[in-house]
């Protein structure tokens, strides 16, 4: 038995019964109550392994992972050549603080500035997450309305969006369940309708520092922006003085099948040109979840030379922030995304997978942007079929009431998803018919 399976971190792998962990779920959830902070409700499983696009559970049953840890493991469970990469790193130089670099850092950074296509005089911030990113972008961008005169303080964000959880971050995520027991937050903040071009006219006026939007809404179910109103935030920011911040947290990394989703949603789904008019791109950029393949690693993205130099030396910091396991990590499944195809798979699948599921009777709506799916259902039982699939084996997600999301590795086979597109058939007849007798009981 090695170390790591005597600390209880893995399954002892019995034979008899490969993956079952001492204690099970039942124990491990019990033992979870009573020394973790309640915030997330009970997990729904003691999760002990995973490979591919598998995990298995402290009792030892399998699961396909169509969620991958929120639309994070973009490499799925346990890629080899990306563990290989994150463990040689950690034996060679794990964390050095910021008051040092490492050649990952640089190298990732310069790789983000390549695929966002970002002009000269560009650069980038690393943090340990997406909110870090967000609360980054959100102190630059009142370090930037401050330097004005008059100053500018007023940010305008969307209604249905979500760009983190720390009072930063909350006070331009609009939920209402989420601020109301931290107020009063940060602001002046104002929330819009997406898509509401009229509104964006009226908010982003000479007291605005930034708008920030993400170009598809996840938390919210995935509801994209339309193109039209992209482009009119872009040209109304920059004409009146504002910062654009464009939170691509969930939407970034080759989650969508292209590397952003701001460039195709602005183009409203063509394809971008191979490079972006300098003008028509965002001023900040934020990005985490997939970016590590799993790592937590975050980054905001800095776009231009006078975007660049808002945050001076003092002004803004971090301990972990693009450390050199951190960076090796993101590194890594950038690089192994490029290298098998990635991009196009997530595509490819992802059409696949939206044409097959918008077919299937009790389905509404399926919006697919690569592999970040929201499939809108004909009645409010999301959550009963996301429970109804875990027991069936299938980790998905209940985004909304009607709406399922479903975020895969970017590597999940078409045969896995064949096989959950079949399971999502029979779950979801299972699942109307008990909410149909429900209803006429
Ligand atoms: C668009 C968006 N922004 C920010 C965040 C927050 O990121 P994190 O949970 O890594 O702090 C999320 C997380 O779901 C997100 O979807």
């Amino acid at each position: 038995m090695s170390e790591i399976v005597s600390l209880g971190l893995t399954a002892d792998l019995d034979p008899a019964n490969p993956g079952a962990t001492p204690g099970g779920n039942q124990e491990l959830l019990a033992r979870y109550q009573g020394a973790l902070t309640n915030v997330f409700g009970t997990p729904q499983r003691v999760l002990v392994r995973g490979y591919g696009s598998r995990v298995w559970d402290a009792d030892g049953k399998e699961y396909l992972d169509l969620l991958a840890g929120i639309a994070v493991n973009a490499l799925g469970h346990a890629h080899p050549a990306l563990s290989s990469i994150i463990t040689s790193q950690l034996a060679t130089l794990g964390h050095i603080s910021n008051l040092f670099t490492s050649p990952g850092q640089i190298a990732l950074a310069e790789k983000l500035l390549t695929l966002a296509n970002a002009p000269e005089g560009s650069t980038v911030f690393f943090t340990n997450s997406g909110t870090e990113a967000n609360e980054a972008a959100l102190k630059l961008a009142r370090a930037f309305g401050n330097a004005q005169d008059p100053k500018r303080t007023k940010i305008v964000a969307l209604t249905g969006g979500f760009h983190g959880r720390t009072l930063g971050a909350l006070s331009v995520t609009a939920k209402e369940a989420f601020r109301a027991p931290f107020e009063p937050l940060p602001g002046p903040v104002v929330h819009i309708d997406p898509n509401d071009a009229a509104a964006l006219e009226r908010e982003v006026d000479e007291r605005c520092a930034a708008l920030i939007l993400e170009p598809i809404q996840g938390e919210a179910g995935v509801v994209k922006l339309d193109g039209a109103f992209l482009r009119s935030a872009r040209s109304v920011t920059r004409d009146r003085g504002a910062l654009l911040i464009v939170d691509e947290v969930q939407t970034g990394a080759g989650r969508t099948g292209n590397w952003l989703a701001y460039p195709e949603r602005f183009m409203d789904g063509a394809e971008p040109p191979a490079v972006f008019a300098p003008e028509d791109l965002p001023d900040v950029i934020t990005l985490a979840k997939g970016l590590g393949g799993g790592f937590p690693i975050g980054a905001m993205i800095c776009i231009g030379q006078s975007v660049s130099q808002i945050l001076a030396p003092g002004s803004h910091g971090t301990t972990f922030g693009g450390n050199p396991v951190a960076a090796a990590a993101a590194l890594g499944t950038l690089t192994i995304i490029e290298r098998e195809g990635l991009l196009e798979h997530a595509r490819d699948l992802g059409a696949h997978i939206a044409r097959s599921i918008e077919e299937l009777k009790g389905v509404a709506e399926v919006r697919a942007f690569g592999l970040l799916i929201g499939i809108t259902l004909e009645k409010p039982v999301a959550k009963e079929l996301a429970a109804a699939a875990l027991e069936e084996g299938f980790i998905i997600n209940a985004a909304r009431e009607d709406t399922i999301r479903v975020a895969p590795p970017l590597n999940l086979s078409s045969r896995d998803a064949q096989t959950f597109i079949d399971a999502f058939d029979s779950l979801l007849a299972e699942v109307s018919t008990t909410a149909s007798q429900g209803e006429n009981a």
